[in-house]
């Protein structure tokens, strides 16, 4: 039995088998697509695979996403239903999610995007200088992101809330659950932070209605997915003035293409995708302890349901 990676890059393809081996120097790692037993293959670890290439490992049990996501493998409609999905969970992922959050909230406070542009027309041009307790935070999906970014903007003395699919309890934190609470979630959040998963409920949820909730002058972070966002949406609202800005690391066509009209917009910051990349070095463990749990027949961690889609 076997772990093929199908990982586009070279370099990270590089870095997982190393970080895997680095486990378990036994351990039998293939990396796609140089694989010369495609039948020993039960597990694969995968970033954005190509659509059907599981249908070439006849004995797949399990699909492990390199990332937290997984709706760059569920959108793939062979995949069998008897394949178990699992999921990045990961301190460092976490850590370096909320910590992004964090410097693009505060660059909003601060207006620290505006003074680079000023800075390159030499304009000395004091502006909007918020304080935490003027930001109200609003933060769309609740799960293990959602909840480490909430609780730090938290500690930070910024007002935050929550919305989720179900109830929960974190501590300190309002979480409004369910479509029938979004509206009143929205109302009352000026820095709207995206960190759903992206499902057939969740697709396009970004959009006019959502930013109409929002109070005049929000600022909305999509870290989530492109697809979450209708871009149009979005455009018309910053045209409008209703919204202040928004920071963008996810697209529906990433790398961005070039002539985009969000490359050049003065109120929209875009990164690439960078918010939280996974290290392999960090997440090897819990690929490998999964690996090992699949030959002994015992449960996985971090499965992701397949009806709900995360
Ligand atoms: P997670 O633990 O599965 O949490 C997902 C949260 O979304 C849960 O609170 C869930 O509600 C909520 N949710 C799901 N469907 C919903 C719906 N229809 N209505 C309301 N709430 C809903 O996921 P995570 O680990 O926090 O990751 C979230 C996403 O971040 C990933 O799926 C990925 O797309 C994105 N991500 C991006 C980057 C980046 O670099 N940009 C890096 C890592 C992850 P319940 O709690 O009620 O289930
Ligand atoms: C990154 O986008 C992830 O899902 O981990």
């Amino acid at each position: 039995m076997a772990i093929v990676v199908i990982v586009q890059h070279e370099i990270f393809r590089q870095k997982w088998a190393t970080a895997l081996q680095a486990q378990d120097p036994g351990l039998p790692v293939s990396v796609y697509p140089e694989v010369t037993d495609s039948g020993a293959v039960d597990f694969a670890l995968a970033w954005r695979p190509p659509q059907g290439v599981f249908n070439r490992f006849p004995n797949l049990k399990v699909i492990a996403s390199a990332g937290a996501g997984v709706d760059h493998i569920l959108k793939d409609p062979d995949i069998s239903p008897e394949i178990t999905i699992t999921r990045v969970v990961d301190r460092q992922l976490t850590h370096d999610m909320t910590s992004y959050l964090i410097a693009q909230v505060y660059g909003y406070l601060r207006n620290l995007p505006g003074y680079h542009d000023l800075q390159r027309q030499e304009k000395w041009q004091p502006g909007k200088y918020l304080m935490e307790r003027q930001a109200r935070i609003g933060i769309m999906g609740m799960g293990v992101l959602g909840q480490d970014a909430a609780l730090k903007l938290r500690q930070l003395g910024f007002p935050v809330k929550g919305w989720s699919r179900s109830p929960k309890e974190v501590a300190g934190i309002e979480v409004l659950a369910g479509e029938a609470r979004l509206k009143e979630f929205l109302q009352h959040t000026d820095v709207l932070i995206c960190l759903l998963p992206l499902t057939a409920k969740t697709r396009n949820i970004l959009n006019r209605q959502t930013f109409q909730a929002l109070p005049g002058g929000a600022f909305v972070i999509n870290v989530a997915r492109g697809e979450h966002l209708v871009e149009e949406d979005l455009l018309a609202a910053l045209e409008s003035g209703h919204l202040a800005g928004a920071c963008l690391d996810v697209f529906r066509e990433e790398p961005l293409p070039q002539g985009h009209p969000f490359w050049r917009h003065p109120n929209i910051i875009i990164t690439p995708h960078v918010a939280s990349i996974t290290s392999p070095e960090s997440v090897a463990p819990q690929i490998v302890a999964n690996y090992h749990r699949l030959q002994r027949g015992e449960p996985l961690q971090n499965v992701v349901s397949r009806q709900a889609g995360y």
